[in-house]
Formats: C-alpha cells, structure tokens, sequence
C-alpha cells in the first residue's frame, strides 16, 4: 500500500508527524512518501519543525514559496500533478485547512485518487476567512473525513458527508504535544528569556484580518496593553506580522527587554520552545486555531483574539474564551483569563495522544472508498 503525505505550512508539521511515525510503527506493506508544498520555507517556519518533530526529509519538495492565495493554490496544483500521476498512491492524506491542503486535495480527486482529511469538518461559519473556504472545499471532495470532536461530525452529516465517510479518531495535533512535552520542558525558554512560570503571557497574531489593517493592529495590542499593565507578554512575531509592524510605524509599541512589562518580540520559535512557553505561561492570547487546542490539552487560559472560532470544543470543554477583535471584548476576556485558574480535568474525548494510531487502522484495515 502507497500513502503520500501532504505538508507545507507550519501547522501542518505536528498534525503529519505522528501520523508518519504511526505508519513507521505498522512495518509491513507500507510505503509513506512525503511531499511539502515549500508554502512555509524559512529554517524557523519550517525545518526547526522537521528537527523538533522528527519528521523525515521530504520525498518531494514543490518549493512554491509565497505569493497570492490564487498563485500558490494553482502552482502547488501545477508542480504536485506529475508526482501523483508518477506515483498513483492508493490514499492521498491532506491535514489542516491551508492552501496547499486544498490545492493537493484538488489535483488528486480529479485524478480520481482516494484522499483523506485529517482535521475535517471544522467550521467557523466565517466565508470571509480563506481558511474557512479551504475546509469547505477539502471536505466536500474527500473520500475519508478524520474528525477531532463531535461538533465536526455534526457539521460534516449536515452538508451531506455519508455516516461511513466520517471518523471521529481525536486530534493528530495533541498526539504531537504528548510525544514531545518531555523534550519541551529541557528547552526552558520562559527561563531563557528571564521569566517566572505563570507570572508572563505568550501572544501570537497572524491571520490577515488582525494583523493587514493599521488600525485593527494598533487596537488589538493597545488593548492588551491596558488590560496587562504589570505583566511581560512574550510575542514570537510571524513574518507577515513583523513586516505589517515595520509598515505601519507601531515599533514604539514594544519593549526592548524580556522579563519586564510590556509586549517583547522575537522570532518565530520552535516546536518544542513554543510548548515549553504556552506550558507556564498565565495566559496564551493568539487567533491561531493550534494554539487553541494546545492550551485546552494544558489548562493553560486562551483568549482568542477573533470574532468566532471553528474549535467551539475548546471553549465548551476547554480554557478558551473568544476575546473579538475590539478593546471593550479584549478587556473583558483577559480580565476573565486573569480569574481562572490553570485547569487540565476537562479534556475533549479522544485528545489522549493516539489518534494517529487510530487513522491508520483505518486506512490500513478500512475499505478506502464506498
Ligand atoms: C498560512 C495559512 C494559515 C495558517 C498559517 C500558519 C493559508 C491560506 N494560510 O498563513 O491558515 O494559520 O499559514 O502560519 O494557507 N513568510 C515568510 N517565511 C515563510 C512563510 C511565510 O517570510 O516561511 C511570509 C511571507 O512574507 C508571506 C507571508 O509570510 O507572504 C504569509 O505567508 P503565507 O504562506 O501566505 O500565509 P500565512 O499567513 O503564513
């Protein structure tokens, strides 16, 4: 049996790695390739990833870099299509909601190709949100839909997707977390940088809708500001965000020295580093869907700094509060985050580090296609 494997941004790393350790673990009769999309290319977006996660090196790399969400959806179709008509695997997998998801999900079903969807059925009801199209579009043409909670099987039987299509294994991305929580304690970053466990909180913003428009930016940290007066908030900055800071003149906004009050920037950290940080931080303030569910698994409190949220589990069973967008929401969520206290007795069903296991006892033992 033949299974590509698809990544190319960041949060697809920890989503296919446990899943590629899985395969390695049944032996017989499998061949995995590995293809990245080159979506994500830096060494700290991308290979610090593959040395943190163990991934093994790509088969094929597409190297598409960046670029409008139209150039890189059609070039990863372009460069993947030889490859897939090359290799003919029995299972194309696909993770997350990115444009290489999509863009490959794409080019194999009209090669009438199996493809399965790890993470499926995720909705934020949000059509304006790119990644909200990509998931809409991946599951409407995937043979087999892995889900992480209920609401997503829910979601996915009422736009049409047959029961036997649908399987709820848990979350890829807290299979990841278990595995390398041990490694992520020996990084020590909050101590690197200064800081007491649970006297600091991590940020992270990178979605275009917070971070492309000066004025929505400036709200968003100056809220926070307000709202975190006496505590150092530790913010590894995403490229687009670092640029958006430069453009927009907000550099004066930030402070120079970790450890102190005030938002303090650095760059994008490892896998590993970003664990050990989010582990003993107060509080995560971010708009990453990952961090989310991550902050749920720890008890460590979210304030999700979007309108809505396509992992409503995290909040019905988890430490996240959805935050918006505007200072008055800002202000109320982190005073709320300030009350809880760390909580790690609520978990969502099937978080317990073998959903990898799980998806490929499917695709190993299932029947791939009705
Ligand atoms: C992409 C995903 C988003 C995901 C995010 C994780 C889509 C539509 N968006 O957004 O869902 O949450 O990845 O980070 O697929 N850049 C670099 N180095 C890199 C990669 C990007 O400098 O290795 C810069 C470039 O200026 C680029 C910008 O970041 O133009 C944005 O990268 P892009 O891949 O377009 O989307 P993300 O915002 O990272």
């Amino acid at each position: 049996m033949k299974i590509l494997s698809v990544v190319g941004t960041r949060p697809n790393f920890m989503k296919v790695a446990p899943i590629a350790r899985a395969l390695r673990a049944k032996r017989s009769g499998i061949a995995h390739l590995l293809v990245h999309t080159g979506q994500h290319y830096d060494a700290k977006m991308s290979g610090s990833f593959f040395a943190d996660l163990e991934l093994p090196d790509p088969d094929f790399n597409l190297g598409i870099g960046s670029g409008s969400h139209a150039e890189q959806t059609a070039a990863v179709m372009i460069r993947i299509e030889p490859i897939l008509l090359e290799q003919r695997p029995d299972v194309v997998l696909v993770v997350g909601d990115v444009n290489s998801t999509l863009a490959c999900a794409l080019t194999a079903k009209k090669l009438d190709l199996t493809v399965a969807h790890v993470e499926a059925g995720l909705r934020s009801f949000d059509r304006t949100m790119p990644e909200e199209i990509n998931r809409l579009c991946t599951d409407a043409i995937s043979d087999l839909l892995f889900t992480t909670d209920h609401f997503a099987d829910d979601n996915l039987r009422r736009e049409g997707v047959a029961d036997h299509q649908i399987h709820f294994v848990g979350n890829v991305m807290i299979d990841s977390l278990l595995a390398h929580l041990k490694s992520a304690e020996e990084r020590n970053v909050h101590g690197q940088l200064g800081l007491e466990k649970g006297c600091y909180a991590t940020l992270t913003l990178h979605r275009p809708a917070n971070v492309d428009h000066a004025d929505k930016l400036a709200e968003i940290i100056d809220a926070i500001r307000e709202a975190l007066p006496d505590l150092p908030i530790i913010f590894p900055i995403h490229p687009r965000t670092r640029a958006r800071v430069a453009d927009f003149g907000l550099s004066d906004r930030f402070v120079i020295t970790a450890g102190k009050p005030g938002i303090f920037l650095t760059d994008p950290l490892s896998y590993t580093e970003s664990l050990n940080l989010i582990r003993h931080a107060r509080m995560v303030l971010t708009d990453s869907g990952g961090l989310q569910e991550e902050t749920t698994f720890l008890g460590t409190p979210c304030v999700t700094l979007r309108e809505n949220t396509e992992r409503p589990v995290t909040i019905s069973q988890g430490t996240n509060r959805l935050a918006g967008t505007r200072r008055p929401g800002i202000l109320d969520a982190i005073a709320e985050a300030l009350r809880m206290q760390p909580c790690t007795t609520r978990r969502p069903d099937k978080w317990d580090g073998h959903a990898a296991e799980r998806i490929v006892e499917v695709l190993t033992t299932g029947a791939l296609r009705p």
